[in-house]
């Protein structure tokens, strides 16, 4: 027997900020401050992120790249890094992702990469909380409720059997 299964999901499209829920607006000023301050020499594309832990505050990561290309991160992956490492029992429910180029903010919104993906995955499933996904460009805005939608039959914590914490 084959059955052929169909995976898809809804998601908010803003174009203009002042639509947003004014927490979320707070959540992208912080990602586009944070970009300025990616350290982006070689790509020239400079990425913010930031990151809504449940207490309401606010942890920021950018792009650090290095000469040694592999060894640089994303913006996504720092941020993550800095509130698991710092916050690590408060539980993240959204990211705003925006990003530069040399002309200022994209047009198009930023597409996390499939490393930040995953990571982003593997803290949903730390936590057992969903985490809203922000991608910000120059003239939208888009809101996905989950990483699984951009991940959908990932690969996580539940495949080794292990439980949220
Ligand atoms: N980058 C991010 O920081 N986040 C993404 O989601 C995509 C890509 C960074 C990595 C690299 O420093 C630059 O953007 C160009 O790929």
């Amino acid at each position: 027997m084959i059955r052929t299964k169909n995976i898809s999901f809804s998601y908010k499209e803003y174009e203009n900020t002042d639509e947003l829920d004014s927490n979320d607006l707070e959540l992208i000023t912080a990602a586009r401050e944070t970009a300025l301050n990616a350290y982006a020499p070689y790509s020239k594309f400079k990425v913010g992120a930031a990151v809504r832990l449940e207490s309401g505050m606010i942890v920021r990561g950018a792009n650090v790249e290095n000469a040694a290309f592999p060894s640089g991160i994303c913006a996504e992956r720092s941020a993550l890094s800095n509130s698991v490492s710092n916050h690590y029992n408060d539980k993240p429910t959204a990211i705003a992702i925006v990003s530069i180029k040399e002309d200022g903010l994209t047009e198009d919104v930023p597409s996390p990469c499939g490393n930040c993906r995953q990571v982003l995955a593997e803290e949903e499933s730390r936590t057992g909380n969903k985490i809203r996904i922000i991608l910000s460009g120059k003239n939208k805005t888009l809101i996905i409720e989950s990483i699984s939608n951009l991940l959908p039959l990932q690969f996580n914590r539940k495949n080794l059997n292990l439980t949220p914490l």
